[in-house]
């Protein structure tokens, strides 16, 4: 039997460029290796402010677009989280083995603390304890995540620990799975890519939109003139032509860059024009899917029945070890 893969994404905005490169490619390069299982994890998604009407056609938008990008739904399972109460009711359970200091101390709540300082809740502080239920629920020992969530693997871990000599051995402690691209910064060339910004490049955007975007992007702050050399090193867009670009493009780019041979507005169509070669046939496809409602849900639903399946089977062992059986 296959080791247990399981990851998440929450349907809270449009999937962008950093949530491609930083997971998803990795989601689907992992498919075949494990029992992969993919939740939309609205719980996750409702600790900050949202629209509680648009919320069930973003989970459709984010099912389509994934499964677009090659997330085969029939070498995977995915399901949305809410469907599977036992989520919040091992959340609970792990809530009890952990520490408040150690979730003070997470990056992610510290930073979504100031952004949405009106609205701090109780779940927004629980958040990775949730995200650990939601792994150890299918005894997962594989996480493929962007570095932002590396720390809420790091805790999940400690969760582990502490549930396991509590209460005895139950879990595995599982592992994070980092890509290449561990962390995409927007388009500002400083914050993380972000859904809750307005820095991201969407995998479904129009492909004249992505350009006008990338053309206003933040190159190497010291390049003013198109006639100053550049410095690619501490260039966002240098970055990104990383994962898209051929290799003697980016060779080009660096020399002709670094001499001011070509300004920033050229490397920057190279750029775009391989994105959007890159994402034009997951675009065509999200079109014809997402349309296709009935498909989607049925495909939710019997990822759902799975979940339920396996975790009915652990909450019956942890209630047990618990003395509530
Ligand atoms: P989220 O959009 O927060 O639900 O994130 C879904 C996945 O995308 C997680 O594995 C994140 O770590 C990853 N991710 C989100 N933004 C970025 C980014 N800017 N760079 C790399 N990975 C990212
Ligand atoms: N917190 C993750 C994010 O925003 C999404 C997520 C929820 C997740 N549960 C998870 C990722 C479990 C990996 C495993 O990126």
């Amino acid at each position: 039997m296959k080791d247990k893969l399981f990851s998440g994404i929450q349907p809270s905005g449009d999937i962008h460029l950093g949530n491609y490169l930083g997971a998803l490619k990795n989601w689907i390069a992992l498919l075949d290796e494990y029992d992969a299982i993919f939740s939309i994890v609205d719980y996750h998604a409702i600790t900050v402010p949202y629209e509680a009407h648009e919320l069930q056609q973003r989970i459709l938008d984010a099912t389509a677009i994934v499964i677009a990008a090659g997330l085969d739904p029939e070498r995977s399972t995915l399901f949305v989280q809410s469907t599977v109460p036992e989520h919040t009711e091992l959340c609970w359970i792990l809530g009890t083995v952990t520490r408040i200091s150690d979730l003070e101390r997470m990056t992610q709540f510290k930073q979504k603390s100031q952004q949405f300082y009106q609205t701090v809740n109780m779940g927004l502080f629980a958040y990775p304890v949730l995200q650990a239920a939601d792994i150890i629920l299918y005894k997962a020992k594989a996480v493929p995540v962007g570095e932002d969530q590396a720390q809420h693997i790091e805790l999940c871990r400690e969760i582990v620990r502490k549930f396991n000599k509590t209460y005895g051995e139950t879990f595995p402690e599982p592992q994070a799975i980092l890509g290449e691209a561990k962390r995409i910064l927007g388009l500002d060339g400083q914050a993380k890519m972000s859904k809750t910004m307005d820095n991201t490049i969407g995998l479904a955007e129009d492909p004249k939109s992505i350009q006008k975007k990338l053309n206003k992007a933040v190159t190497d702050p010291a390049r003013v003139r198109k006639t100053d050399p550049g410095n690619p090193n501490i260039c966002n867009i240098f970055t990104l032509q990383h994962f898209f670009s051929t290799p003697s493009e980016i060779e080009y780019v660096d020399r002709e860059c670094r001499v001011a041979g070509i300004g920033c507005l050229e490397c920057k169509k190279i750029l775009g024009k391989n994105i959007i070669a890159e994402i034009l046939p997951i675009q065509e496809k999200y079109e014809n899917l997402k349309y296709q409602k009935k498909y989607l849900q049925d495909i939710l639903a019997a990822g759902s029945k799975r979940c339920q399946e396996i975790a009915a089977t652990t909450m019956e062992e942890v209630r047990e070890k618990l003395g509530m059986r």
